[in-house]
């Protein structure tokens, strides 16, 4: 990556490959992100940018190549196999991201104080009383601490998609994983959840945000990925990127976005 920044190390992927069935999704793709960048990851449907990101926490598997979380391996590739952590190195790396999803994915039957609570007890083991005070503090912080006692059925798209972010953060990740984060929202609402985000990266949060918002990615990302068929096409910072695309298919996607 042509970033000369030298902060911490926090994401390394190298030489990814993944493929369902026949058809192969990442076809080799390297990245590294480090402490307080956003990387922003850009493409047509279809490209990979879910499975590429859903690699990093688990949600997808890969099939060769290596995934590095502050210099932890969660997998790497040995003699052509692809073996991850194991057992409780694997819950310690994974720990350390956060993830938001498209459709938000809150516990409907929780309040959205509770959605908060609900990992950091379950899986940290936490005491409510050592982690309430924290949840508020997130729920302020995005603008909700009046919607403690809610449930998501009463909270519109935007606020569902904060408590997510919240609900996110309480977990204390190393690295937050958005993926399209605003594309289940009506137009009105994307800017409030934006506005969160953007927040979170002048707090130097490291975050890897899969987005067609390219207003965001151009004005908070620090480098920005544009994928086509698994994989990377082109990749820059994004004053250069977006002014001066090289490639034609980057091109013609940007151009396609306006
Ligand atoms: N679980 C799965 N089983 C089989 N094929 C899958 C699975 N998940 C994704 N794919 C295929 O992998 C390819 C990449 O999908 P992916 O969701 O990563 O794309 P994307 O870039 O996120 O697209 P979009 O912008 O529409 O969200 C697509 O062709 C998709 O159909
Ligand atoms: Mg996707």
């Amino acid at each position: 990556m042509a970033n000369t920044n030298q902060g911490e190390v926090m994401l390394k992927m190298t030489d990814i490959h993944k493929s369902y069935d026949q058809l192969d999704v990442l076809k080799g793709i390297d990245l590294e992100v480090r402490r307080g960048e956003v990387l922003a990851i850009i493409g047509p449907s279809g490209s990979g940018k879910s499975t590429l990101l859903r690699c990093i926490n688990k949600l997808e598997t890969i099939d060769k190549g290596s995934i590095a979380i502050k210099d932890r391996f969660l997998v790497q590739t040995k003699d052509g196999e692809a073996r991850y952590a194991n057992g409780k190195e694997e819950r310690e790396i994974l720990a350390s991201t956060g993830m938001v999803f498209q459709q938000f994915n809150l516990f409907p039957h929780m309040t959205v104080l509770e959605n908060l609570l609900e990992a950091p007890m379950q899986v940290k083991g936490l005491k409510r009383s050592e982690v309430e005070p924290y949840a508020r503090e997130l729920l302020d912080k995005v603008g909700l601490s009046d919607r403690a006692d809610y449930y998501p059925s009463q909270l519109s798209g935007g606020q569902q998609q904060r408590v997510a972010i919240a609900r996110a953060l309480c977990m204390k990740p190393d690295i937050m994983l958005f993926d399209e984060p605003t594309s289940a929202l009506d137009p009105e609402l994307t800017g409030e959840v934006l506005k969160t985000m953007r927040e979170l990266a002048a707090e130097h949060m490291t975050m890897v945000v899969v987005t067609h918002e390219m207003a965001f990615a151009r004005e908070a990302a620090s480098h920005v990925i544009f994928m086509a068929e698994g994989n990377i096409v082109e990749q820059g910072e994004p004053e250069v990127f977006f002014a001066a695309p090289k490639e034609e298919r980057t091109k013609a996607f940007l151009q396609n976005m306006l």
